[in-house]
């Protein structure tokens, strides 16, 4: 696997593959990569001829109050986890390399609409810095193939509006969360969690199984929830949100809304923690 730093490099390394008519798969992440990320990379191995991964950790995506000095950086494990997975080249260029005119940026890129609530709601500004990220490097790399997780599910739903909306011709797979054995999703925020903090934290993959298995039974949402946010509160979660939603769009449910997605974003000690499950109502 090679390790390249700047945009001409990248842009030669890919030249050959691209005349060649090789078929590319991007896998977008911010490194200090785990099975969740490598299952991504795996996806795109199966689909490409030329998988090529990024690591860049966005400042345009941080709050100014969130974590991104204590982000975690480990490009050797990163290294070796991304070969051993079937990688061919990794793109991990440094701040001033994509935004060489500084951070205060003219040019952003919006998705309306599924960008708000959830997620969007409790970090302004957030979906903006990643949807002008993942554009800049879907510009750079021009895949023919990209892979993001669903752990993160209304980013994946932002990405795939984005890709419809300003006609990309990327198609987007969408990669089943990865979990630990306890249940708890994979996430390189859980690194922030000491001994106590990482025992308590399948309670949140717990209570949206409870969650989904009301729902199921056919409790009405917003009673489900009520629960649910309860029984966070007491497993040591401070919520932020639980919410269900339409799976598709992530619009509000209506009457006829069959395919729902429960998700959730909790802090636990330094750490804030999200998750999604599908449900299928009655
Ligand atoms: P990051 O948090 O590093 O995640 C990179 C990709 O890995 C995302 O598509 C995410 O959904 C996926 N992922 C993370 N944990 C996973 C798990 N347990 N199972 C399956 N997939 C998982 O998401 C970002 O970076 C950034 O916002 C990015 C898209 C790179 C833009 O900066």
């Amino acid at each position: 696997m090679r390790t390249i730093y700047d945009i001409a490099e990248l842009r030669q390394a890919l030249d050959g593959p691209k005349r060649q008519g090789q078929c590319i798969a991007l896998v977008p992440t911010m490194g200090n990569l785990h099975a969740g990320h490598l299952a991504l990379v795996e996806s795109a191995r199966a689909r490409a001829d030329l998988v090529v991964a990024t690591i860049f950790v966005n400042p345009l995506q941080f709050g100014p109050d969130e974590d991104l000095d204590n982000y975690p950086r480990t490009l050797a494990a990163d290294q070796a986890g991304l070969q051993a997975a079937g990688c061919d080249l990794l793109f991990t260029p440094d701040t001033a390399t994509l935004y060489p005119r500084g951070l205060d940026v003219q040019t952003h890129v919006r998705v309306s609409g599924v960008s708000e609530g959830l997620c969007g709601g409790s970090r302004p500004g957030h979906f903006d810095g990643v949807a002008t990220i993942v554009t800049m490097l879907f510009n750079l790399v021009q895949p023919d193939v990209a892979c993001f997780g669903e752990k993160d599910y209304q980013q994946l739903a932002v990405i795939r509006q984005l890709v419809a909306d300003l006609h990309f011709p990327i198609e987007i797979v969408g990669v089943p969360i990865v979990r630990a054995d306890d249940g708890l999703a994979l996430s390189s925020r859980n690194g922030y969690l000491n001994a106590e903090e990482r025992g308590k934290a399948p309670g949140l993959y717990r209570t949206l199984c409870e969650v989904r298995d009301a729902l199921e039974d056919g409790h009405p949402p917003q009673q489900a929830i009520d629960a649910a946010l309860t029984r966070l509160v007491e497993r040591g979660f401070k919520p932020d949100y639980l919410e269900v939603r339409r799976a598709h769009d992530l619009a509000p449910l209506d009457e006829s809304s069959r395919e729902a997605v429960i998700l959730v974003a909790a802090h636990l000690g330094p750490a804030r923690l999200i998750d999604n499950l599908s449900v299928s109502l009655p």
